[in-house]
């Protein structure tokens, strides 16, 4: 069986966040960059994966599991991090996948094509590209006379002709791993930047007379996060993929521009999500529901069949029961509501005391009059 090993780079400096976090521990919607890049290649059945790290190296242990790590001491660019990921390789690593840290995008069945392509045409090397409508900042696909693929120039490097070429680098491939190994040190330092780019192997290889192999993604796949604005892009992008998968599902989704669910919600059919509503992970919503307009649904909650949540209503892991109503302006955090329950407007579970959060339970079919302030531990009857 071919062993494979995906190294994820990850050490880079985030310049162009300007963050004090490493930018792949940055989140998008309830995970973070990192996660979903970890996510996507243990999906596609990588089991062996090595992350390289450097810039705030210990907070990115900190923050992932299951993964090795390798470290990068100096900043040296790609190809050097590669290098730094090389030496963590077992020997029985025969093919080696290698992603930026920061393209959360590129998913499971993007790379198992890769590897299959790889497997097929027995090439030194298959890259993932894409054509771009803006390619700029990414590095350009320069194809030979017969379209063969035969290096990559990166943005600062293009001359005006290869600014036009829309084909990009989007810094995934599939690395034989004898040849990666052996081919890695003859990269030499850009000039320019003062840094080994790892996109110069394709040239060492195609001069060598090894083949390079190619798999394309859309556009919006191969985005590469280095700016807050990617960040927002990718963003936009899973809520309107999750949003479209609930409507497929039997949600009305009175106006997705106003709306944001995480992809990690949950929502049952009939259900009616008004403007301005908030569903973070981890929310499970049951059948025939109204919700919002503006309410704010936070993780944990959980939510029965046939409940309205009007506006101005948070619930926090708030577990609600079947036919009950909070309609206007509520907080309800730790609370256990019971069936048919109503209510009022302004009603506020006062959880926390400043130490602990205290659970409120609220048993079926009790009225809660107009204003009422509930101070956790308590609980309230129908009589
Ligand atoms: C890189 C590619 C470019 C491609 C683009 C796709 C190179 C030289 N360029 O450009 O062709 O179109 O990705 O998104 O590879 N990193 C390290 N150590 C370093 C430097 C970088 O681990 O010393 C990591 C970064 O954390 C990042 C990844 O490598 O996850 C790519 O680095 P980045 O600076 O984002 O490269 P780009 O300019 O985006
Ligand atoms: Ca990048």
């Amino acid at each position: 069986m071919n062993k494979i090993t995906a190294i994820v780079l990850a050490a880079g400096a985030s310049t162009r966040m300007k963050t004090d976090i490493p930018k792949v521990l940055h989140k998008i919607g309830s995970k973070t960059i990192l996660d979903r890049v970890i996510f996507n290649l243990k999906n596609a059945g990588v089991k062996d994966v090595v992350i390289v790290a450097g810039y705030k190296k210990e907070k990115i242990r900190e923050c992932v599991q299951g993964v090795r790590f390798a470290i990068q001491e100096e900043l040296l660019g790609s190809g050097d991090a590669v290098r730094t990921g090389i030496r963590e390789l077992g020997k029985e690593a025969e093919t080696v996948i290698v992603v930026c840290g920061d393209a959360p995008l590129i998913n499971g069945k993007i790379i198992n094509s890769m590897i299959k392509k790889h497997c097929e045409e027995k090439v030194s090397c298959t890259m993932l590209v894409c054509e771009k409508e803006d390619p700029f900042s990414y590095g350009r696909v320069i194809r030979d006379k017969e379209g063969k693929i035969e290096r990559i120039v990166e943005e600062k490097d293009l001359g005006e002709d290869q600014k036009k070429i829309k084909e990009i680098n989007t810094g995934t491939y599939c690395f034989k791993k004898e040849d990666l190994v052996n081919f890695i040190g003859k990269i030499e330092k850009n000039s320019k930047k003062k840094e080994f780019y790892l996109t110069d192997i394709i040239k060492i290889f195609t001069d060598n007379g090894e083949k390079i192999a190619y798999v394309k993604c859309s556009q919006e796949e191969a985005i590469g996060i280095n700016s807050r604005k990617e960040i927002a892009e990718v963003n936009k992008i899973i809520k309107y993929s999750t949003i479209e998968r609930l409507m497929e599902d039997g949600v009305t989704i009175v106006d997705p521009e106003t709306t944001y669910v995480d992809e990690t919600a949950e929502i049952k059919k009939d259900t009616v999500i008004f403007p301005n509503t908030v569903i973070e992970g981890n929310v499970l919503i049951g059948e025939r529901c109204q919700i919002g307009p503006f309410a704010r649904l936070r993780p944990g909650t959980r939510i029965a069949d046939d409940v309205e949540i009007g506006n101005f209503v948070e619930l926090n892991r708030a577990e609600i029961g079947k036919g009950t109503r909070i309609k206007h302006h509520s907080y309800i955090g730790d609370a256990v509501i019971g069936k048919n329950v109503n209510i009022g407007a302004g009603v506020i579970t006062a959880n926390y005391d400043g130490k602990n959060k205290n659970k409120t339970v609220i048993e079926d079919g009790a009225f809660i009059g107009v204003g009422t302030i509930l101070i956790a531990p308590v609980t309230v009857g129908k009589k």
